[in-house]
């Protein structure tokens, strides 16, 4: 098949894969890579996880589907799951994150609709992405994803990312109208920004002061990606509704949409649906893939390994020249450059046998599976000084890429 068969959503590059093992993989011609992007936050226990294979494997050998007319077993077990560990009442499954998005923001109408708000407004962040659909597309900002698509819904209001000055103001003008907040604890696609210290808590007792909902996208921080099982949990919050895909399913796709309180109350029979979501192939995938992060410690490794790779990337890159600020949770690190040059970063980095992922341009945004160990942080930590050296005549600790060999250790990078 060629290319133009498809229809041109993506720019891919041509390196293409055969296989995957934990945090390596293979491409056409054998060559091996360490990855650091993960399928984009998506296989965060590892490539072909052996026991994530297997489930699979007896799952499409017993049954796959069935649809929502009948009661699934590993649907029920997944929500109970999901609810215990984030403290929420039920759980919608669907299949990807736009969606589970949208069914966030159906409960958001819904509750504004029980409570007699005709316009209702959903207060959004600038920079925010929240998926690709029309109504998540309204949500999220940036020209590049909405430019063509006018007109968007209109029934967002947005503030700047971390400002709590600017969302009392829009309280002010918008108050009466608004019905949920919707953010992503951390912001992926604009170059992992966190949150100012206390901002979630801050959004937290003005959602429940008006009684809005706060409304979580989790679907890139959550399923441990940032230390815990959900990003909220490091700031001491419950949100009234989570959204989660990605690593939910390790790349079975899979979305959800978790509530509690009235929030989890809202729908009723006919007012939401999904033929495939929650089947038992995507359930069984998603029950294989909590075990597996408890049984294996995997949300202590991604807090311990994340702080090896802010602290090795610290070390090697704080005086780059190119280098604006590392910053991160877990194992979500951007690496933001003073010039669009991460496009080039990309490709460079193959050539040093890394896969690394760049977000609007400027931010390199590593996302290695949760498995990776301390040898392979340093390796990735390599990989980008080596990268930044093809690309701009520096490497490590101001190395000119004369003399940042192929050889060279991490020692003599960071030193
Ligand atoms: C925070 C966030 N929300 C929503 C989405 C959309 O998810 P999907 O591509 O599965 O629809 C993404 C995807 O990158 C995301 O990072």
């Amino acid at each position: 098949m060629t290319a133009t068969c498809l229809m041109s959503t993506y720019l891919p590059l041509t390196l293409s894969f055969t296989g995957g093992l934990g945090t390596r993989l293979w491409d056409e011609a054998g060559r091996e890579y360490l990855d650091a992007v993960a399928g984009v936050a998506v296989t965060n226990v590892g490539h072909s996880h052996p026991r994530l294979v297997a489930a699979i494997s007896e799952q499409a050998g017993l049954l796959m589907h069935t649809s929502n007319l009948y009661s699934i077993q590993w649907q029920q077990e997944l929500a109970r799951k999901l609810t215990g560990l984030a403290g929420m009442d039920r759980a919608f499954f669907n299949n990807s994150g736009a969606e589970a998005n949208e069914t966030a923001l159906k409960l958001a109408r819904l509750y504004a609709w029980h409570k007699g708000i005709e316009k209702p407004l959903v207060v959004v962040m600038d920079n925010a992405f929240h998926g690709r659909t029309l109504g998540t597309l309204s949500a999220s900002d940036g020209p590049a994803v909405r430019l063509g698509f006018n007109s968007l819904p209109g029934d967002f209001v947005k503030v700047p990312f971390g400002d709590l000055a600017a969302l009392d103001k829009i309280c002010k003008t918008y108050g009466h109208r608004i019905t949920a907040i919707l953010l992503e604890p951390i912001q992926g696609e604009s170059g992992v920004q966190l949150a100012p210290p206390g901002y979630l808590k801050a959004l937290r007792e003005l959602c429940s002061r008006r009684a809005w909902l706060l409304m979580l996208d989790e679907i890139q921080t959550g399923m441990g990606r940032t230390g815990r099982w959900f990003a909220f949990q490091h700031e001491g919050i419950v949100p009234d509704v989570m959204t989660l895909a990605k690593g939910l399913g390790n790349g079975i796709p899979i979305g959800a949409c978790l509530a509690r309180g009235k929030a989890a109350e809202l729908f009723t029979p006919g007012s939401h649906g999904s033929t495939f979501g929650g089947n038992p192939l995507a359930c069984r995938a998603g029950c294989t893939v909590v075990d597996i992060l408890k049984d294996q410690g995997l949300l202590d490794n991604a807090r311990l390994q994340g702080e090896r790779l802010l602290a090795g990337l610290r070390a090697a890159l704080s005086e780059h020249p190119d280098v604006l600020d590392i910053r991160g949770r877990g194992l979500m690190v951007g690496v933001e450059l003073t010039r669009p040059l991460a496009n080039l970063a990309a490709i460079a980095a193959h050539e040093h046998g890394l896969l690394l992922n760049v977000t609007r341009g400027k931010t390199i945004r590593l996302l290695p599976p949760l498995t990776v160990n301390e040898q392979e942080i340093d390796e990735i930590v390599l990989g980008v000084c080596k990268t930044l050296a093809s690309c701009t005549g520096v490497g490590g600790r101001g190395l000119k890429a004369e003399v940042l060999p192929m050889t060279l250790t991490l020692e003599e990078v960071c030193s």
